[in-house]
């Protein structure tokens, strides 16, 4: 094949490379615009993984760049004036001139045709003579930008500045340093990558950087301004530019995160940074480059396939690494971007929360690169949560939390999930059953599935209520038993279905109309959920007052049936939801229009609901703190002011949900995908949150505890299937202080034996 390359970085020269080991009759040119030596940037980063896998792909060029590779294990974090060290992650750097120096004379020895200083035309005509063209041209492929629409082109400019420099100071470990100065904070991200070079780049929010005067201060200024900030970390050095013919503001870079729907078209390729980039933080950029050069050689090379066909092999083969890869980027460009959340952590936390920004690295793969270090942070954190020195760590789920008068011994908690089980609102035997397996399961709260307030205000037939007389007496029952057989707190959910009320048990089909027998429904105003879904009557103030009445009646109800804590469900669209977002909520009158109005009758609701309540006794709020509808619906921004307005009301925690207000909602899944908003409530709002969705896994409990995402978890479809998650998690992590019901025990001692072994062995 004849081949035209267009760019001389990574991606270029190591395709080009990796098509001649495998067939060295491929005819080669590449076109690079620059000199060989005047490339940008400092040094790059690898994993060990990375670099077995150019090994495996040419030992020849691999072994030059594995011989001199800076490799280090450490990462410090400096903040608050404090450093904290952790080890075991393995990093290895490299100069990226050295890097492509190597590359350079590998592609000649192969025989690539090397034009420097040639600037490739962004026409596909004029590379007719070619039967393949690279676009390996980088993040600003002008190639890519001329037939942007048939790669389904995505630019996003993230929002922080960032300057990379070089310096003569060598770290001996991998350093991020954050600095308070009167404009904002500064950080740095520092490592060495030969043996008298290290890369330092100085990252700002824009605000910071423009009060700092940046935006109009020439390079050498700059330069002076940043060695202040950081001179405790430069032991004297200077920091240098390689972009000194900039003027100084234009210096400072915007990160561009690039994703392309589609990665040819015709016979161009795109490679590399001109397909996709990583984000600086998380240092994949190169490693990606490397691979898909690999990767497009391999399948293009491949016997039997035709070039579409290797084509779509290489976009599928490829994608799910990519995508995984950018996922992590953007948590942790996210992370960077919103680091005022984090500031006020105690430094060891803050550590935490930086090294598992990506959500790649989570608390057991702390534990598997320094289990010191991580235990460390578990007795940290059990200290805090126990007001007092913890000599023994411990996972952070089994941390004991306190909300008002009540104590919860650990903090995972079972969601609330209708049953559609009870008859005329009343629990039954189903019931006692399963809140009682499931109360005995170890978890430190157990909640109620919604339980209504009225027969109108219920979703389906089966769903369980509070407001009848016997309703009480079959609370009680389960209550009594959840408080006899385990150690779990126990909390009341009560809801009022307004526009997705008189419908069908789940099994039945989700919000689908009962066949017959509905009852009217209400909401905010007369927007039904759907075309299939009654229209429901817009609320007038007499509704309101029956409304709250009927929420408080319950709490009394509820106090009598002895519930430890109550929480008003306000989410997935049902009546509360229907007045908060904007989506549903039309009214005209004080109860519509800004988020303050529309807050306004659900906050009438809790109000009179606390003032039921015991003051001693918690009580929480369910939110959706996203609609899922961009600026449209609620945003998690709008879910900041939502918890701050509830909490000011009384509400000690904020159970953190999403979406269901909407049909035709756009939600974005994944594990933890709910996760972010509880962050973002938390940090942002300093409140009390509680996270849910898809949190599975003992390591993402723990994960999201430690790091400060949410004060619980709340788990719902795992605790379905399995009532005993806890105390199975427990056995797993051979935390012995849960509480097991003596009728068990045997049964725990036995797991927690087996699975020990299994660990063993594995190791
Ligand atoms: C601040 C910063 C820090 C980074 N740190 C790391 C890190 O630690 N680890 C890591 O793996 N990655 C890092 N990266 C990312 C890394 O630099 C890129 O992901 C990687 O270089 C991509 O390789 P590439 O070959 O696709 O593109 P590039 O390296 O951008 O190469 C593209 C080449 O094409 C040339 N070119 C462009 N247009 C034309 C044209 N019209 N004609 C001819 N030639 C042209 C350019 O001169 C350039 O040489 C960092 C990036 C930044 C911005
Ligand atoms: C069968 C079922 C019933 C549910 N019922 C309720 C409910 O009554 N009240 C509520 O707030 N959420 C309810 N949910 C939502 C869950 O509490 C939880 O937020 C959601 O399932 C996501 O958590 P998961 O991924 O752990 O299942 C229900 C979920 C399921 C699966």
């Amino acid at each position: 094949m004849r081949i035209a390359c267009l760019g001389g970085g990574p991606a270029g020269l190591y395709f080009a490379i990796s098509m001649k080991l495998r067939d060295p009759r491929h005819e080669i040119d590449l076109f690079e615009r620059n000199r060989p030596d005047d490339t940008f940037g400092w040094g790059v980063v690898f994993s060990d993984q990375t670099v077995d896998n150019l090994m495996a792909n040419d030992p020849v060029s691999g072994a030059v760049i594995r011989d001199e590779f800076a490799h280090w294990d450490d990462i410090d974090v400096h903040i608050h004036g404090q450093r904290i060290r952790s080890s075991g992650h393995g990093f290895i750097g490299i100069g990226r001139k050295r890097l492509l120096a190597i590359l350079q004379v590998r592609a000649r020895a192969l025989g690539v045709a090397l034009h420097f200083e040639h600037e490739a035309s962004p026409e596909l005509d004029d590379w007719a003579s070619y039967d393949l063209v690279i676009a390996a041209d980088g993040a600003n492929s002008r190639i890519r930008t001329r037939y942007e629409d048939h790669f389904g082109l995505d630019a996003q400019v993230r929002r922080n500045k960032f300057f990379w420099f070089g310096t003569r100071k060598v770290f001996d470990a991998f350093t991020f340093a954050f600095e308070e100065t009167e404009a904002g904070w500064v950080w740095a991200h520092a490592y060495r990558f030969d043996e008298t070079l290290s890369t330092f780049i100085v990252e700002m929010a824009p605000d910071t950087w423009a009060r700092l005067g940046l935006d109009a201060m020439d390079q050498p200024d700059a330069i002076a301004l940043c060695e202040r900030i950081f001179a405790k970390y430069l032991d004297g050095n200077a920091l240098v530019s390689n972009a000194t013919h900039l003027p100084g503001p234009q210096a400072w870079l915007n990160f561009r995160r690039i994703v392309c729907d589609r990665w040819s078209y015709r016979n161009l390729i795109l490679l590399g940074d001109a397909a996709h980039t990583a984000h600086f933080s998380i240092g994949s950029g190169t490693k990606l480059a490397l691979e898909d050069a690999i990767k497009l050689a391999e399948v293009l090379n491949r016997p039997g396939l035709g070039r579409e066909q290797a084509l779509e092999e290489y976009k599928e083969e490829r994608n799910l690494e990519v995508l995984k890869l950018q996922n992590s980027a953007r948590n942790s460009t996210e992370w960077f971007e919103t680091l005022d959340r984090y500031l006020h952590f105690e430094p060891i936390q803050f550590a935490y929360s930086l090294l598992t920004r990506s959500q790649r690295v989570s608390h057991e793969n702390l534990r598997l690169r320094d289990k010191a270090w991580l235990e460390g942070v578990e007795r940290w954190f059990q200290s805090k949560a126990r007001g007092r020195p913890v000599n023994e760590p411990a996972p952070p789920m089994f941390a004991p939390f306190r909300l008002r008068g009540m104590t919860l011994e650990n903090r995972v908690v079972v969601s609330p999930m209708a049953m559609y089980s009870a008859v005329d609102g009343c629990p039954g035997d189903f019931h006692l059953v399963h809140y009682g397996a499931r109360a005995e399961g170890g978890a430190g709260l157990l909640y109620t599935e919604m339980t209504c307030v009225s027969p109108e205000g219920r979703i389906t037939p089966g769903c369980a209520g509070l407001y009848a007389p016997g309703h009480v007496e079959a609370w009680r029952r389960i209550v009594d038993f959840v408080h006899a057989h385990g150690r779990a707190k126990f909390c009341l959910q009560l809801g009022h279905s307004g526009p997705k009320g008189s419908t069908r048990v789940g099994w039945e089909g989700y919000d689908v109309p009962l066949a017959d027998g509905n009852w009217p429904v209400m909401a905010a105003s007369d927007v039904p959920w759907s075309a299939d879904n009654q229209v429901p009557r817009p609320m007038t103030r007499a509704d309101m007052d029956e409304v709250i009445g009927g929420f408080v009646a319950a709490t009394r109800m509820g106090i009598e049936a002895g519930f430890d804590m109550v929480e008003l469900h306000a989410a997935h669209g049902y009546l509360l939801s229907s007045f908060i977002t904007p989506l549903t909520n039309r009214r005209t009158d004080e109860y519509g229009g800004s988020l303050e109005n529309r807050l306004r009758f659900p906050l009438e609701v809790f109000r009179a609901m606390r003032d039921a309540w015991p003051a001693d006794r918690p009580m929480s709020i369910r939110i959706s703190a996203n609609d899922w509808m961009g600026d449209q619906g609620v945003t998690p921004n709008q879910a900041v002011e939502i918890g701050r307005a509830f909490a000011a009301a009384g509400a000690d925690l904020i159970d953190v949900s999403a979406g269901q207000t909407w049909a035709d909602c756009q939600p974005i899944y994944g594990r933890m995908f709910q996760t972010p908003f509880a962050d973002q409530i938390r940090n942002e709002g300093r409140l009390t949150t509680m996270a849910v969705g898809n949190i599975y896994e003992t390591d993402h409990a723990n994960s999201i505890l430690a790091a400060g995402r949410a004060d619980l978890v709340a788990l719902a479809r795992p605790h379905l299937i399995d009532p005993m998650w806890t105390l199975r998690a427990a056995a797993a992590q051979d935390y012995r202080e849960v509480a097991v019901p003596r009728q068990y025990l045997g049964g725990m001692t036995q797991l927690a034996r087996n699975l020990q072994r299994e660990a063993e062995m594995k190791a």
